[in-house]
Order: structure tokens, then C-alpha cells, then sequence
């Protein structure tokens, strides 16, 4: 039977695609299988094949193709991206910021019809649930998005209701971790009666306790001089804050000169029996003898101390009546 000894050739080239068992010559019922070379894919076609009585293979149908590439992942939005190529079977893996959840696909496949497997994913902000408040402490809060949801980043304020203090920080900020920022605690606060002060009183002294934020106000016996804030507050710590000093007078240990005071000459023995209050400086004139000329030099009160210019040389009884007095002498020229 001369049929019996046809054979097919070798089968015909497919454009990327292989034999399965590559021959010269395939006897009449022997099997063969196209497929598509390492990185390309079938598309279309029957891929087996048998040699046929008549030696001639029939037509081949199968159609394999090259991938396309992806287009560059989407970016996403409070997240990252992370991928090393956009050929077919590459990942495209996605992961959030801090504070951020991941909902959906982490990794996205780079598919032969050149686009990604799945949907882009989504990053949802952590949620920090509402802060507790506790029986005693009387925080109160705004919230500041309905729903009584607070997000990552979200703020809260709080205020504690009077008499009650806030301390700590009156912000809380939700943490990427869900917690919130360390939360402040309402105190109550008190001080006690306020101190006393030297040579001073305080005015309207009524009650006992004190809350936060009231003051009280001080005084100073007469000729004392108050130096400090005139009120004093109740502060956080439960204290009072800065009290003011009454500063003391000074007395004048000269008995008879002609001193310069608030720019006019005055007889110190006629104005300042009670010396003179803090703070206050008062002129004396002193004498150059070279020139025949007076200067003065100011003295000031400060809480009782006073020093006379070294200068000064208070005259006696003689001196005093019969000679000029210093104050009237004319100013010496240079500045003193
Ligand atoms: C993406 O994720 C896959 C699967 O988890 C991993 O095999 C691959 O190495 C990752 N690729 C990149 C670029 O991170
Ligand atoms: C939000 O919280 C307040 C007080 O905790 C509550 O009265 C209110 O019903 C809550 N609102 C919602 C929408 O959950
Ligand atoms: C209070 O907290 C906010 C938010 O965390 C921060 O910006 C601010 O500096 C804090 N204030 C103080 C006084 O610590
Ligand atoms: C968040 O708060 C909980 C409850 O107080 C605590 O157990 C947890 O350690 C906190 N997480 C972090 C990251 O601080
Ligand atoms: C006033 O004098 C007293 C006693 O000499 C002294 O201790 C005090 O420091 C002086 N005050 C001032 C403000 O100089
Ligand atoms: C000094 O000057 C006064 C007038 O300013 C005069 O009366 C007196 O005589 C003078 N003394 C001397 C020593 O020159």
C-alpha cells in the first residue's frame, strides 16, 4: 500500500510558537501539539494537530501573540505604589501612610491584555474611638464630624466646666494608631485665703476659699509705695500668684539744705520732715571748690535706704548765715 509509506513534512512555523516534539518527517496518525513560546500567549486556534493519509498537515490555525504592557498603576491617594516593571506578570503591590487602612487589593497583576487584575484599592483613615470621659472629670467636647466618627488627624477641644480647671493640653489629635494624644483632666481648683502683705493690707478680704481666676486686690499704708502687680490671681497650682511689695519711705538724715526737687529749689527742712517716699529721688548741690561753682547730684529712695551724696557737705549754723548758700553759687560749666 503505497499510502502507507506517506509521511508529513516538518509541520509548518507558527510566529512564536513551538512543536511539541520537533521531527523532519511524522508518519500518517502521529500527534502533534503547537504552543505559544515562553512569554508570549495563545491567542486563538486549535493547537493539536494529526498527520494526516494524505502527508499534508492541515492548515494551521493557532495564533500566539506578545503581551501588552500596562500602563504606569494608578497612584493612590494617602498611599504608595510599588512596582519594578509594567510587563505582563509583574505586581503592582499598593500600601497606605500611617494612619491609613488598606481596603481592597494589596497587589495588582500586570495582565496579557495589558491591564492590572482587580480594582485600585482604597486607604481609609484609622478611627480613634470617642474619648472616654470619666464621671468625675467634666470634660465636654465639640465634635467635628457628624456621626460622632473621629478620623485620623481629627481634633477635639475640650473645655471643663467651671468650677472645674482643665489641665494638660485642651487639643487631642487621633493618632495614627487609633488612640488619641494624651487627653487633659478637669480639676477643681481652691487657694486658700491670700497672705498678707508688709505695711499693706488687702482690700474687700470676704471670704475664706478661692477659686481659679479670681484676685484679689492690695494696698499699701500711707507713704509706703506698692511695687508689683496690685492684684494677685488664684492660679492652677492652687497658689496666688505674685504678691506686690510696700516699699518704705526714706528718711533724710540731713537737717537744713537747699535741695532740687521735681525741678524746683526747696528747703528740705521745710518739705521733707516725713522723708521722702520709694522711688522718689530728690537733687543736692555740691560744691567745686576750684571754680567757685555748684553741681548737683540726685539721691534716690530706695525702701527705706537712702544715702546722701558724698559730696554734700551740710553747713553749719555759721556757715548757713553768713556764707552763700551752695544752691546759689552758679552751676558749674562741665557736667557733673
Ligand atoms: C508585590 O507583591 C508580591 C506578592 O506579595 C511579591 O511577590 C512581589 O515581590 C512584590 N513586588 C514588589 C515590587 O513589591
Ligand atoms: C454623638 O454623641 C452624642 C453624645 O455622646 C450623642 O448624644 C449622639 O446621639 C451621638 N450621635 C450619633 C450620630 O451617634
Ligand atoms: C497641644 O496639642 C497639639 C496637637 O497635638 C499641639 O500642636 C500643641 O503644640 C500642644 N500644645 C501644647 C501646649 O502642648
Ligand atoms: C492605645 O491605647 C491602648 C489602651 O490604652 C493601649 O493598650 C495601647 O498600647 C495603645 N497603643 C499605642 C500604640 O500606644
Ligand atoms: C537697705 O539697707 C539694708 C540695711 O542696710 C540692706 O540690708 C538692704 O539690702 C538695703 N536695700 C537695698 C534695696 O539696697
Ligand atoms: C563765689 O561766688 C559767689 C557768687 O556766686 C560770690 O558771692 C563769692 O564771693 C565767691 N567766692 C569766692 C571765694 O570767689
Amino acid at each position: 500500500n503505497a499510502l502507507s509509506f506517506l509521511v508529513c513534512p516538518r509541520p509548518p512555523a507558527v510566529p512564536f510558537a513551538s512543536v511539541s516534539i520537533a521531527k523532519a518527517e511524522y508518519n500518517v496518525g502521529e500527534k502533534i501539539i503547537y504552543h505559544c513560546q515562553p512569554g508570549y500567549l495563545y491567542q486563538s486556534g486549535k493547537w493539536r494537530y494529526t498527520c494526516p493519509f494524505t502527508g499534508r498537515w492541515p492548515s494551521i490555525s493557532i495564533k500566539c501573540v506578545a503581551p501588552k504592557k500596562c500602563n504606569q498603576p494608578e497612584p493612590l491617594m494617602n498611599g504608595n505604589v510599588h512596582f519594578t516593571g509594567l510587563d505582563f506578570m509583574n505586581f503592582a503591590n499598593y500600601s497606605c501612610d500611617s494612619g491609613y487602612i488598606l481596603r481592597g487589593y494589596e497587589s495588582r497583576l500586570c495582565q496579557a491584555d495589558g491591564q492590572w487584575s482587580e480594582k485600585l484599592p482604597k486607604c481609609h483613615p484609622v478611627i480613634c474611638p470617642p474619648p472616654p470621659v470619666s464621671e468625675f472629670s467634666v470634660l465636654s467636647y465639640q465634635r467635628l464630624k457628624p456621626g460622632n466618627i473621629s478620623v485620623f488627624q481629627d481634633e477635639i477641644n475640650f473645655q471643663c466646666l467651671l468650677p472645674y480647671v482643665l489641665f494638660g493640653n485642651e487639643t487631642a489629635v487621633c493618632q495614627a494608631d487609633g488612640n488619641w494624644s494624651a487627653l487633659p483632666e478637669c480639676k477643681a481648683v481652691e487657694c486658700s485665703q491670700p497672705e498678707d502683705i508688709e505695711n499693706g493690707y488687702i482690700y474687700l478680704l470676704l471670704r475664706r476659699a478661692y477659686r481659679y481666676k479670681e484676685t484679689v486686690t492690695y494696698g499699701c499704708n500711707p507713704t509706703y509705695v506698692l511695687d508689683g502687680p496690685t492684684e494677685s490671681r488664684c492660679e492652677k497650682t492652687g497658689q496666688w500668684s505674685t504678691k506686690p511689695i510696700c516699699r518704705a519711705p526714706c528718711a533724710i538724715p540731713v537737717k537744713k539744705a537747699t535741695v532740687l526737687y521735681n525741678n524746683q529749689k526747696v528747703k528740705l527742712q521745710d518739705h521733707f520732715q516725713n522723708g521722702i517716699q520709694h522711688a522718689e529721688s530728690i537733687w543736692f548741690f555740691c560744691k567745686n571748690k576750684e571754680q567757685n561753682c555748684s553741681y548737683k547730684v540726685a539721691a534716690q529712695c530706695d525702701d527705706g535706704n537712702f544715702t546722701v551724696p558724698a559730696c554734700f557737705k551740710e553747713r553749719g549754723w555759721f556757715a548757713s548765715y553768713f556764707k552763700t548758700d551752695i544752691a546759689d553759687l552758679s552751676p558749674c560749666e562741665t557736667a557733673n
